[in-house]
């Protein structure tokens, strides 16, 4: 596993290597206990009963691993581990737990598991920070039906709105009122947001879900920025007509003029000189029998990028290439944006901090931008923020195989402790802004 660590202050950052095989265990306890049996992968999507039953198991760990755990009003599973200084601004760690449908048994999950994982050695080592360490396994960070991903940690931030709560699923339920049936609370989910400058610091660990680190060889991603992202939904209405007696130079086929829309949308991503990327992740037509011209076509969209300017110029780039390729058939198009955040720099001596810990450890690292959306982008509106990312095997996530080295993970585990000593060393604020 990582090299001798040494001392940081009065912390022994030996003492506080993770058990690699109990952290393995514990993401395999809940990949297997607690997932959507009927559906693919290790499917556990907020608001499922899977996920209900995972929110108690995720209480009890942090409370068998010694934190003063509770659940908030917004689903959230907090644990404290007392500090010296109660009075102190105290750091935050955490992730998620709820995956995409389909999705896989790490992404989120090493960020809690790791985050528990530092509490218990620390408690098992007899070594006490100087701030109190709050460790967070936030509800509902993945996309879902409501079009609001981060949930809980929007919550914490004080970035949820009454907007969000109203918005709506397919079968036109409020998420407000899906929270409510969940046992949660709302009104005080909108309330109870920390004040900006609480936080001493906030550090994620989460699997890359890409290929950079393992094609490079890299234990250690130091991240720079998270995504931004952007996501649209255009309807395009052109005109049923009989399939073998319309001419086609005088269709106005809607399904003809959203495909083109998709091969813009996939080119804008290709040509871009930035870290750019953009997906058509869903298509639907109508009325979808083999000898009609489609009359209506619906396309949801995103393009994601650390550059907050090359996201502005690919939206407007999008929308009229969308047009464009719609007036030439005749077709109609009405585009809706949502977005879900906008990029967020992480905090330079969070990096340097995280880069400065993988070298005591003698791990390799090296900077990388996340292209995924993390509960992190909304704790930056706290105090200064910084992620660790570590290797997935073939780059692979959002989907059953993800995976992430046991060794890999613990050295993660080791980083997220040692950064974490590191800033509670640092009694002014964390933050070279
Ligand atoms: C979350 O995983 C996202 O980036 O969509
Ligand atoms: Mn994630
Ligand atoms: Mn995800």
């Amino acid at each position: 596993m990582t090299a001798s660590g040494g001392t940081a202050g009065s912390i022994d950052l030996d003492r506080l290597a993770p058990d690699a095989d109990r952290v393995a265990s514990t993401i395999a306890t809940l990949a297997a206990g607690f997932t959507e049996s009927a559906e693919p992968g290790w499917t556990r999507r907020v608001f499922s009963d899977a996920y209900r039953a995972s929110r108690g198991w995720t209480l009890a760990l942090m409370r068998d691993a010694g934190l003063e755990a509770h659940l908030d009003p917004a689903g959230n599973v907090v644990g404290v581990l007392p500090g010296r200084n109660r009075s102190a601004p105290p750091l935050m760690t955490g992730s998620h737990t709820d995956t995409v449908h389909g999705g896989g048994r790490f992404d989120g999950i090493v960020g809690v598991v790791g985050a528990v994982e530092v509490a218990r050695r620390l408690l098992e080592s007899g070594q006490q920070l100087e701030r109190d360490l709050v460790v967070v396994d936030f509800l509902g960070e993945e996309a879902n039906p409501f079009g609001v991903s981060c949930v809980g940690s929007r919550s914490i931030a004080g970035l949820l709105d009454a907007e969000h709560l109203g918005r709506r699923d397919d079968e036109g339920r409020r998420l407000g009122d899906v929270m409510t049936t969940f046992g949660l609370d709302p009104g005080a989910a909108l309330a109870q947001g920390w004040s900006p400058g609480s936080l001493h610091g906030y550090v994620e660990l989460h699997v890359e879900q890409g290929p950079v680190l393992e094609t490079a060889g890299t234990s250690i991603g130091v991240v720079t920025a998270i995504a931004g992202i952007e996501r649209l939904f255009a309807r395009f209405t052109g005109r049923a007509d009989h399939a073998g007696t319309m001419p086609m130079d005088q269709r106005r086929d809607a399904l003809a003029a959203a495909a083109a829309a998709v091969v813009a949308v996939e080119r804008e991503g290709c040509g871009a000189p930035v870290h750019g990327v953009s997906t058509v992740g869903r298509f639907e037509s109508s009325p979808g029998a083999l000898n009609v011209v489609p009359d209506e076509a619906r396309v949801w969209a995103e393009i994601r990028s650390t550059e907050a300017a090359w996201l502005t110029g690919a939206r407007r780039r999008v929308v009229d290439a969308i047009g464009a390729e719609a007036e030439r058939r005749g077709v109609t198009t009405v585009v809706d944006w949502l977005n879900d955040q906008d990029p967020v720099r992480a905090d330079p001596l969070v990096q340097d901090l995280i880069g400065s810990s993988a070298d005591s450890l003698g791990l390799r690292w090296q900077a990388v931008p996340s292209g995924a959306g993390h509960d992190a982008a909304h704790l930056a509106h706290l105090g200064p923020m910084g992620m660790i990312f570590i290797p997935s095997v073939g780059g692979r996530s959002h989907c059953p195989e993800e995976l992430s080295q046991t060794d890999h993970v613990a050295e993660g585990v080791h980083v997220l402790a040692a950064t974490l000593v590191a800033m509670d060393a640092r009694s002014g604020a964390v933050t070279s802004a």
